[in-house]
């Protein structure tokens, strides 16, 4: 049977303990340049609905660094702009992938794709979630700081983005305390707050949110799709910007992530993602890495 990582409840605490080992272990193989081929002859198509310059280019150079190939394709440059529907696309490109990445709109996009298959699907990106890139997050954390276990992560902005609903899908699997620092109207749902219980503190108040936190994380406030409504968004998640004042209410030493792209000036400023505290530069080389060591899970089981 294959298993697709289509949200971070796809896998067990345990595996991710696995993962991050391996991770740790490729990254490490490859500062010391050495090659590693535990996926030759296997091949993943990656697809996108969506623009990408890190998922694109991270899960390319992964799957090429460990020995296999890639091809790539978007909606615009595929049949799928004409209506070839999402299902029969799957179904033929598990002919000749061993792996496939879906970047979509929806989440029932992305499950119809997946059931599909006949190949395992990484999620790259989605409405409901971003799960490769807060398992880059977390990697960035563990390095930095030592562990993920017991720390105190903020969110603040648009918490209900992928991210913000990634990051409090992940507090069940990886033991950290979130901190939601967000306006009402962008939280995440009720179901998913309920689903992490206690390890989720949601507050209106960004400065409550962040204060004492060993990691303060921001997202875009206006996400891939939502370009409409940009002027609304602006307006309303202005006092969540992530700027110095704000940062100085973290731990002295705090760690500032963001997904990247950043829209510099809105959410955060140049002075934090370019300061001292930032690792968003190693969180996505971090992609790379990590997405390695799920690749080799997926594929090699
Ligand atoms: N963080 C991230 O997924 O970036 P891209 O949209 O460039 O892939
Ligand atoms: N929330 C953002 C993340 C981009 C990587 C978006 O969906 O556009």
């Amino acid at each position: 049977m294959k298993r697709d990582f289509l949200t971070l409840a796809d896998r067990t605490e345990t595996e991710y303990q696995a993962l991050f080992k391996r991770t740790h272990a490729l990254k490490a193989s490859r500062k010391r340049k050495e090659v590693v081929t535990t996926l030759a002859g296997r091949h993943l198509v990656l697809v996108f609905e969506k623009s990408s310059t890190r998922t694109h280019l991270s899960f390319e150079a992964a799957m090429y660094q460990l020995g296999g190939t890639v091809t790539t394709i978007t909606a615009g440059s595929s049949q799928i702009a004409r209506g070839e529907t999402i299902e029969d696309t799957a179904r033929v490109i598990s002919g000749y992938a061993d792996c496939i990445m879906f970047r979509t709109f929806g989440d029932e996009r992305l499950t119809a794709f997946a059931k599909a298959s006949q190949v395992p699907v990484i999620n790259g990106l989605s409405e409901g979630g971003h799960p490769v890139q807060v398992l880059a997050d977390l990697f960035t954390v563990e390095e930095r700081l030592g562990s993920v276990k017991g720390r105190t992560i903020a969110f603040v902005g648009d918490c209900a983005s992928n991210m913000g609903r990634s990051f409090v899908e992940a507090t069940r699997f990886f033991g950290f305390n979130l901190r939601l620092g967000c306006p009402e109207g962008y939280r995440p749902s009720a179901e998913l707050l309920a689903q992490a219980g206690a390890r989720v503190h949601v507050t209106a108040d960004a400065t409550e949110a962040v204060r004492g936190a060993d990691v303060v994380v921001t997202d875009v406030w206006t996400s891939m799709g939502q370009e409409a409504e940009s002027a609304k968004r602006k307006k309303e998640l202005h006092d969540y910007q992530l700027n110095e004042a704000l940062l100085a209410k973290a731990n002295p030493g705090a760690i500032v992530l963001h997904c990247l792209p950043a829209h510099r000036g809105e959410e955060i400023t140049d002075g934090v993602i370019d300061g001292t505290q930032s690792a968003v530069w190693d969180e996505a080389e971090n992609r790379m890495h990590v997405q390695k060591a799920l690749l080799e899970q997926l594929i090699l089981g």
